[in-house]
């Protein structure tokens, strides 16, 4: 397994481009399903859960071909002679639900492999259930997999209230309701900017969805959907996750293809702790304020809320900002796992539940760390950018998930980060 080696070398400067969203390409992708005819997205993620999606896409019968290395993904699901997504694709990540509600449209069945807890909890799947029930559908766990079918043949539009603004179970049921019979009515809706990507490029394949980055969506189903090309949507968790950068460091950095509103809630609380943000032609440009950081309170909540992706990272800033900073994490139930790898850099930090209270201190002080999760092994990345000495961040196959190239483009602005190969 790879690490990255850290090595706090003062302040960063330069450009960072910002790469598609993972969490719009996971939903984007199994949209294919949805329609005979090809769909390409262009602006796609290099990412290893990219290439998952893609090995799940195929065992189902679809052909997904990346071309100009990656960054764009040509789909065609004419051939599905497969309806079975399985555990051993599906327990590498969760995304993989995705591909329920399309199959169900399109096929009329599917069986889908619960894909079990993370890292960061338990993630159960019974709003998509609910959602996708409500739609007509019946659904049965057995040994492990959801076996679901259409006894009417197709969905029948309807009207749903979700009891949490679910991401992935707002996605799945958007997908299904397309091809459903009649109107579906979404309330409660996830009103994440990947939601708004994937309504748009569903009405590029012909659906009609109206109110979509709203808490409340209509769809009127279709008969058929046709191809598309898309282009995915900028990435706001890793826009945020740069930013961060010269925040922690100094200097000043220009974050390539960032949108202000993408971050909305990210950027107040940056600007409260003393960074100053400014919208470019090209992006944002990033630098601290004044000498120190200041600490300021976060509370995770759905979008237009702070994000639970930057929890961790936004931590490894108020590690050392003047202050104390209380972090309630309210969206996952585990989702603190970097606070004791932070704590070995000398950060000072108390858990409680899912509340965690950084008091600021002077300078971490480098040491090898533990990535546990996508998100938490990148604040430790960030961490290192600023700690005194050197900083090995082990299992870094965690991050390649989410980022692409990340030592390439910090070491871009001036950071000292290296890769090792793994043992
Ligand atoms: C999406 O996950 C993202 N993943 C996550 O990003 C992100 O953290 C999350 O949304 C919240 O913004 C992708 O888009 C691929 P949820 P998702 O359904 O859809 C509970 C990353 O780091 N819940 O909004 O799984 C659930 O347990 C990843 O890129 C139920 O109880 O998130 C969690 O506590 C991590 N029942 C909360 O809701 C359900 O049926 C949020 O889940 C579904 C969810």
């Amino acid at each position: 397994m790879d690490s990255i080696i850290v090595r706090g070398n003062g302040a960063l400067n330069g450009q960072i481009p910002i790469a598609g969203a993972k969490n719009a390409c996971l939903t984007l992708m199994p949209a294919t399903l949805l329609s005979e005819e090809p769909l390409t997205l262009t602006n796609a993620p290099r990412l290893s859960d990219i290439k998952t999606m893609t090995q799940l896409l195929s065992s189902l019968g679809a052909e997904v071909s990346d071309l100009q290395d990656g960054k764009v993904q040509a789909m065609s699901s004419h051939n599905i002679d497969n309806h079975i997504a399985d555990y051993d694709i599906v327990r590498k990540m969760r995304a993989s639900n995705l591909v329920l509600g399309p199959m169900l449209a399109r096929l009329g069945h599917a069986v889908v492999s619960l894909p079990g807890g993370c890292a960061i909890g338990t993630r159960p799947m019974d709003l998509h259930i609910h959602g996708l029930e409500a739609l007509g559908a019946e659904i049965e766990l057995k040994e492990g997999y959801l076996h679901a079918k259409v006894p009417a043949g197709r969905l029948q539009g309807a009207e749903i209230t979700l009891s949490f603004a679910s991401v992935g179970a707002t996605e799945n049921i958007l997908m299904a309701a397309t091809l459903a019979k009649g109107t579906t009515i979404i309330n409660n809706a996830a009103r994440e900017p990947e939601i708004a990507d994937l309504a748009t490029c569903l009405r590029a394949m012909g659906a009609q969805i109206e109110g979509d980055g709203t808490s409340r969506i209509e769809v009127q189903g279709v008969d058929r959907l046709h191809g598309a090309t898309h282009p995915v949507v900028t990435d706001r968790i890793e826009l945020g996750t740069y930013m961060l950068a010269p925040a922690i460091c100094g200097g000043e950095v220009e974050l390539l293809g960032g949108r202000i509103d993408l971050v909305g809630a990210f950027c107040e609380k940056l600007d409260a702790a003393g960074v100053s943000i400014e919208e470019t032609q090209h992006g944002l440009k990033v630098s601290r304020k004044g000498d120190r950081i200041r600490a300021v309170d976060v509370v995770t909540e759905p979008f237009p809320g702070f994000p639970t992706d930057l929890q961790a990272q936004m931590m490894a800033l108020m590690c050392t900002a003047e202050g104390t900073s209380v972090l309630e994490e309210k969206i996952f139930e585990n989702r603190f796992m970097h606070t004791p790898e932070l704590m070995r850099m000398g950060a000072n930090i108390e858990v409680q539940g899912g509340t965690a209270t950084v008091t600021g201190v002077e300078r971490l002080k480098g040491a090898p760390v533990m990535a546990t999760d996508l998100r938490a092994s990148v604040s430790l990345i960030l961490a290192g950018l600023a700690a005194e000495g050197e900083t090995i961040v082990n299992r870094v196959y965690h991050l390649d998930r989410g980022y692409e190239r990340v030592e390439e483009k910090l070491g871009n602005v001036g950071a000292h980060i290296e890769r090792v190969d793994g043992v």
